[in-house]
C-alpha cells in the first residue's frame, strides 16, 4: 500500500538486433538469451513482447554491407527499414522505435563521418537526416538519435516536418556516455571504433552538469524524450533530470549492465530474477519514465505473474 514506484510492462522498451537472410537465430555471445534475428524470426520476437504487454520496440541494424559513410544505413530498402514495415504491417499495434546512428553501417564504427582521422560532425547531420526520413516513410512510430553530433535533433525535426512527418516524435539520447559498458552491444553490432575512441562525442563520465546542458539543448531542438544511457551508474544524471525537466525521461540500462547481472547469475553468485528486478524499480524510482532493457520480456513475465 505505501510502496511509492510501481514497475509495469507499460514502462518498458525492448531493444532487438535485425539483420539479413530467413530463418536466422543468432546468439550473441556475451549478452546470453540475447540475439540478433532476421526478419521473419523478428517479428515474430516483437509479436511476443506485444503480448506480454511492453509497448515498444526499438530496432538496431546490422547490415551485410558496411562502407566509409555508412551509406546503406538509408537505404529505402535497408534492413531496418523493411523490418520496420514487416513489423508494423504484422504488429501494427506495437510500437516501433528506431535508433539512428550510423556506427552500425560504417567500416570504421565510429557515429560519424570520418576524415583525417577526425569525426566531421556537421556531414554527419546529412545522413542522419537521410536515415530519420527512410525510418519514417517505412512506418516508424518513433525516431531516436543515438550519435551524439551536435544539432542533430534540430536537422532530425526539421526534415521529418519537411518530408511530412511532423507527428513523429523524437528521443534523443542526450545524455550519453562515453561508457565501457556498451562493449557487448559492439559486439553484436560490429561498431568497435577502427582507430581511438568515443569521448569526442559521447559525455566524460565525470560531468554532471553537462549531461544537464545537453538535455536542455536537445528539449531545445525539439527533443520529445530524453534519454539517459547507460542507466545504474548514472542515476543521479536521472536524478538530477528528472528535477530540472517536465518531458518524459527514458533510461537505458545498457548491454553492459545486463551481461553483469547474466554472468554472475550464471556462476550462481546473484539471484537474476531479484537483481533484475531491483535495477530496474531503482531506474524507476531515480526518475525515468521509460526503460530501455534486454531484460524487458523476463520482467514482463515475471510482472504479469505476480500482478494476476
Ligand atoms: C550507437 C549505440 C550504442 C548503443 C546504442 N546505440 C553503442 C555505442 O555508442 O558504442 C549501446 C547500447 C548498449 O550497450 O546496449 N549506435
Amino acid at each position: 500500500m505505501m510502496r511509492e514506484t510501481e514497475l509495469s510492462p507499460a514502462d518498458l522498451i525492448y531493444p532487438l538486433f535485425v539483420m539479413e537472410g530467413e530463418d536466422r537465430k543468432e546468439p550473441i555471445l556475451s549478452m546470453p538469451g540475447q540475439f540478433r534475428w532476421s526478419i521473419d524470426l523478428l517479428v515474430k520476437e516483437a509479436a511476443e513482447a506485444h503480448l506480454l504487454g511492453i509497448p515498444a520496440v526499438i530496432l538496431f541494424g546490422i547490415p551485410d554491407r558496411k562502407d566509409e559513410r555508412g551509406t546503406p544505413a538509408y537505404d529505402p530498402d535497408g534492413v531496418v527499414q523493411r523490418a520496420v514495415r514487416t513489423i508494423k504491417d504484422r504488429v501494427p499495434d506495437l510500437l516501433v522505435i528506431t535508433d539512428v546512428c550510423i556506427d552500425e553501417y560504417t567500416t570504421h564504427g565510429h557515429c560519424g563521418i570520418v576524415k583525417d582521422g577526425r569525426i566531421h560532425n556537421d556531414e554527419t547531420l546529412d545522413c542522419l537526416r537521410l536515415m530519420a526520413r527512410t525510418h519514417a516513410q517505412a512506418g516508424a512510430n518513433m525516431v531516436a538519435p543515438s550519435d551524439m553530433m551536435d544539432g542533430r535533433v534540430a536537422a532530425i525535426r526539421d526534415e521529418l516536418d519537411q518530408a511530412g512527418f511532423s507527428d513523429i516524435p523524437i528521443m534523443a539520447y542526450a545524455a550519453k556516455y562515453a561508457s565501457s559498458l556498451y562493449a557487448p552491444f559492439r559486439e553484436a553490432v560490429a561498431s568497435s571504433p577502427a582507430f581511438g575512441d568515443r569521448r569526442s562525442y559521447q559525455m566524460d563520465p565525470a560531468n554532471a552538469r553537462e549531461a544537464l546542458r545537453e538535455i536542455e539543448l536537445d528539449i531545445e531542438e525539439g527533443a520529445d524524450i530524453v534519454m539517459v544511457k547507460p542507466a545504474l551508474p548514472y542515476l543521479d544524471i536521472i536524478a538530477r533530470s528528472r528535477s530540472q525537466v517536465s518531458i518524459p525521461i527514458a533510461a537505458y540500462q545498457v548491454s553492459g549492465e545486463y551481461s553483469m547481472i547474466k554472468a554472475a547469475a550464471q556462476l550462481g553468485w546473484l539471484d537474476e530474477p531479484k537483481v533484475m528486478m531491483e535495477t530496474l524499480l531503482s531506474i524507476k524510482r531515480a526518475g525515468a519514465d521509460v526503460v530501455l532493457t534486454y531484460f524487458a520480456k523476463e520482467a514482463a513475465k515475471l510482472l504479469i505473474n505476480s500482478y494476476p
